[in-house]
């Protein structure tokens, strides 16, 4: 079992810097019309905001960086852009995973993997088992991924392996199944592009993440932008349902038997 399977009832020490960063990108398409090119070329300036973003999660000592590249929903996009999408994903792996890996960190790819083709799915496998004894920074990256396909995917898991306690189930069973068991849930959310909404991304995990919303577009965040997010996280007071009053008594509770992750729905 994972050992941050319950994590929504720790409570971070607050004014640090986030431990997890999650990032929906978003714009390249209108980064790229404002310039009058093909949208493609706002993905293509997309990645390098990517490598800028790892970079400065590693300055930062931010531990674990996961980005939305492909939810199960952008194979509606015209096909030449997914296909282009799809060789950008291959050409990554091919020119930065060597990189990732100097600087100590692990690639991880989570999301609906089935439907890529055989060779993309062997370069992703041999990725994250090169990638797999670093601990610098976990690079997530979302592909094929939506929220609800892993909630579903993780209880048809729990049903097989655990059919004897079903009624019983509580959110730390669920928890191992679900496709980022190994890390803390998000601390801090960014959302580029100015839309603000979750678009299916991490629906579980982000039950008490702290959301930022940017007008910038994808590829022109940057690091200066990146600490505008996380200066305006450090400002905030996460309560997890407690009182602000609670929080200045004992600013790190234990958990307790009314938390909902330790509750049981027969109790
Ligand atoms: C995000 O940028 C990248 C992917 C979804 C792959 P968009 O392509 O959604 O850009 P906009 O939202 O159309 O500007
Ligand atoms: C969300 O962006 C998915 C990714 C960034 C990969 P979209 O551009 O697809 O989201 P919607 O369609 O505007 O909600
Ligand atoms: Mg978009």
């Amino acid at each position: 079992m994972s050992r941050f399977s319950s994590s929504t009832q720790d409570i971070p020490a607050s004014g640090d810097v986030p431990r997890h960063v999650a990032i929906i990108m978003d714009g390249n398409g209108r980064w790229a019309k404002k310039r009058f090119m093909p949208r493609v070329a706002g993905h293509t300036r997309g990645v390098e905001t990517v490598r800028e973003m790892v970079r400065a999660c590693l300055e930062r000592g931010i531990g674990y960086l996961t980005l939305f590249a492909f939810s199960s929903e952008n194979w509606r996009r015209p096909e030449e852009e997914v296909t282009l999408l799809m060789q950008l994903f291959v050409r990554a792996l091919q020119h930065e995973v060597v990189k990732l890996h100097r600087n100590g960190v692990r690639l991880r790819v989570i999301g609906d993997l089935t439907r890529f083709d055989d060779k993309l799915q062997q370069m992703i496998r041999v990725a994250e088992e090169k990638t797999a004894g670093n601990d610098k920074l976990t690079l997530t990256i979302a592909a094929n991924y939506g929220g609800r396909w892993d909630i579903l995917q993780a209880a048809n898991r729990l049903a097989l392996a655990e059919p004897e306690k079903a009624g019983r189930w509580q959110e730390s069973d669920l928890a191992p199944y679900l496709s980022m068991h190994y890390a803390p849930e998000p601390d801090l959310f960014i959302r580029t592009g100015g839309e603000e909404r979750i678009s299916n991304f991490l629906l579980w995990q982000l039950a008490y993440t702290e959301f930022h919303f940017t007008e910038t577009l994808w590829p022109e965040f940057n690091e200066a932008a990146l600490d505008l997010a996380i200066a305006s996280f450090r400002r905030r007071e996460r309560r997890f349902g407690r009182t602000s009053e609670q929080l200045r008594a004992d600013p790190h509770p234990a958990a307790t038997a009314a938390d909902p992750a330790s509750s049981r729905l027969d109790a």
